[in-house]
């Protein structure tokens, strides 16, 4: 019975940091943007100023991880590759790497957080307030949100209150699409200087504006769509539920509430993304974790919102939508 037993799902993982740490070179080497361009390996290497051996290593452990494709010794970007870590792409997700090797490498190790319990809060949060993370979080921002744009008819809505923005990802793709939605995207300061490059480069500054400071703290604006993207999970239920109190009694009547969120089962043992999200904001916040549908419905229902529903938008995220 034991001979059954292998040591593959252990030494997959154990495997998965090495493959990631070959991702996160590889992008910051710029190796997929000149490999849509060039496919010759020497001409690659001079391209990029980088030995050709090392290169080779790398371009072939690429093909292994089937983000490249080799044909009579020329290399070619396989399209996932050319759709999600070539800059140009508007899919682009290579920030989003980065951001995970940064914070990885400067925080303090998980078996740390689970002994004392005690969160990281120190220099690694700044690190993560600065803008490496706005951008990470606009490229993780743009399939959900252009999902979401599908999903639910804003026509008949105005205003969307952006609560904890970031680049305005979300604000920037529905008020494109929705002619009559305007948006408020209330952020931090600091991130709201990103937040208005993004709105300049790939929104209507017309239509965006920034609302600087703590969304604890702000008078919350009048409002007939209310989102929180990717924000529950950094907070505790009692925040939240201050947090969803303060949407509730500026929302205009038949307003509806947007909720995007990595959801955990209801006996919280998986997906695996939402488990280890988890565990990462574990390390990262003082009260923060993955929540299940049940738990943020009943704050929802408590406070008196209504029609509460989940739908799966892409990859880890979920929509939760309740009205007024
Ligand atoms: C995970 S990101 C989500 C960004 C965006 N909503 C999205 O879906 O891509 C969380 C954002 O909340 C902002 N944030 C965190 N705490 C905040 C606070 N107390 N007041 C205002 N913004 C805050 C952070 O700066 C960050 O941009």
């Amino acid at each position: 019975m034991d001979n059954e037993i292998t040591i593959e799902p252990i030494s997959s993982i154990t495997t998965s940091l090495w493959t990631f740490r070959v991702l996160t070179a590889a992008v910051k080497l710029n190796v997929f943007n000149v490999v849509e361009q060039i496919q010759d390996v020497k001409k690659i290497s001079d391209e990029l100023k980088l030995e050709l051996d090392p290169l080779e290593r790398l371009l072939n452990t690429l093909v292994a991880m089937e983000l490249l494709e080799k044909k009579a010794n020329l290399y070619f970007n396989k399209p996932i590759s050319s759709k999600f870590l070539v800059k140009s792409s508007n899919a682009y997700y290579g920030d989003f790497i980065l951001m995970n090797e940064e914070s990885d490498n400067s925080t303090k190790a998980l078996d740390e957080v689970i002994k004392t319990g005690l969160p990281d809060t120190g220099d690694n949060r700044k690190e993560l307030a600065r803008v490496g993370f706005t951008r990470a979080m606009h490229n993780n921002a743009q399939a959900p949100a252009r999902v979401l744009s599908k999903l639910i008819d804003f026509n008949d809505k105005n205003h969307l209150l952006d609560i904890g923005g970031g680049s305005g990802a979300f604000s920037i793709i529905l008020t494109n699409k929705f002619e009559n939605l305007k948006a408020t995207v209330i952020e931090q300061p600091a991130v709201c200087i990103t937040t208005l490059e993004y709105v300049k480069r790939e929104g209507n500054l017309d239509k965006i504006e920034t609302l600087e400071g703590d969304y604890f703290k702000v008078e919350f604006p009048s409002h007939d769509i209310a989102l929180f993207g990717q924000i529950l999970h950094s907070n505790s239920v009692e925040q939240n539920n201050l947090l969803l109190k303060k949407v509730y009694e500026k929302l205009e009547e038949n307003g509806l509430v947007i909720i995007t969120e990595f959801l955990l089962n209801e006996d919280k043992t998986g997906p695996l993304f939402p488990t280890l999200f988890s565990l990462n904001m574990l390390k990262q916040t003082k009260g923060g974790r993955s929540y299940t549908f049940s738990e943020i419905k009943t704050w929802l229902e408590n406070i008196g919102f209504k029609n509460i529903e989940k739908q799966h938008l892409v990859g880890p995220h979920t929509v939760i939508i309740a009205h007024k």
